[in-house]
């Protein structure tokens, strides 16, 4: 890990949980009550959830489930730096290449591809005129998996010879995710990373099909498509499929 990483200024609060239905649901409740900077960890989740709606399996101890609480930062795009802090510290576990496929799933390449090891969830709140973001980020840390997810998912023991801790883990984290709200957010950085990157992908976005190589980034995060007609398209929000991964 860079130097950078060890003394950060920015300080989250830690609060540990035995289980939860959501730590981003926790972490908002603490936010509207005034705290400012808080790690919300928990050894499971009854009610964990993932991004358009989907349910986030949260089995005891099998991962590390955290939600960060921190007052929305001015001109950068959350889900970026948090895609940022979370690969780097996934990535400094294993030889393994490890991409952010967009927005901020983190994937490990396996013998099969690259498959799912984290996924974040970003969602915002305003207390007194004031915004703030959560970060609930979900890493999988052994492979006690629902069967759906077998196929799609791995988890980080299976690509590291290093102990793993889900509160060490949440530590490293949390250090990465201060170093970096309190740089300059680097797209490139980002877009060295990302999985998507000239390659085809799809997505729905407004009920119509997107199809087309994925050529970068905005400045506000969003994907850039180029459709076969040599039209740019952005994509906002979504789901993205990326094909040959
Ligand atoms: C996704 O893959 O769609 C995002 C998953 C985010 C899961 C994390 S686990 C901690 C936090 N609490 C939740 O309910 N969700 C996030």
């Amino acid at each position: 890990m860079c130097w950078q990483h060890r003394f950060p200024m920015i300080k989250f609060e830690r609060l540990y949980l035995e289980e939860t239905e959501s730590t981003n649901d926790i972490a908002k409740e603490k936010g509207k009550k005034g705290k400012d900077f808080l790690a919300v960890m928990a050894r499971m989740q009854t009610k964990g959830r993932g991004r358009m709606g989907r349910s986030f399996s949260s089995r005891k101890d099998n991962g590390l489930y955290m939600s960060l609480l921190f007052p929305m930062p001015e001109n950068t795009c959350v889900p970026v730096i948090a895609a940022l802090a979370v690969r780097e510290v996934i990535a400094s576990y294993s030889r393994q290449k490890t991409v952010i496929k967009w927005p901020n799933d983190i994937l490990i390449h396996t013998r099969e591809g690259y498959r799912k090891i984290c996924g974040i969830l970003c969602e915002a709140f305003v207390r007194d005129g004031k915004s703030f973001a959560i970060c609930g980020i979900g890493v999988n840390l052994k492979d006690d998996f629902p069967e759906e997810l077998k196929e799609i998912a791995t988890c980080l023991s299976a690509h590291t010879d290093k102990a793993i801790s889900a509160e060490q883990l949440g530590e490293e984290i949390c250090l990465a995710f201060s170093s970096y709200l309190e740089k300059e957010i680097r797209m490139d950085e980002y877009q060295k990373h990302l999985v998507n990157l000239n390659r085809r992908v799809s997505a729905v976005q407004a009920g119509q099909q997107i199809e087309g190589v994925c050529v970068g980034l905005n400045e506000k995060g969003e994907l850039l498509v180029q459709a076969e007609e040599k039209e740019i398209l952005v994509i906002h929000a979504g789901d993205v499929a990326v094909y040959d991964i």
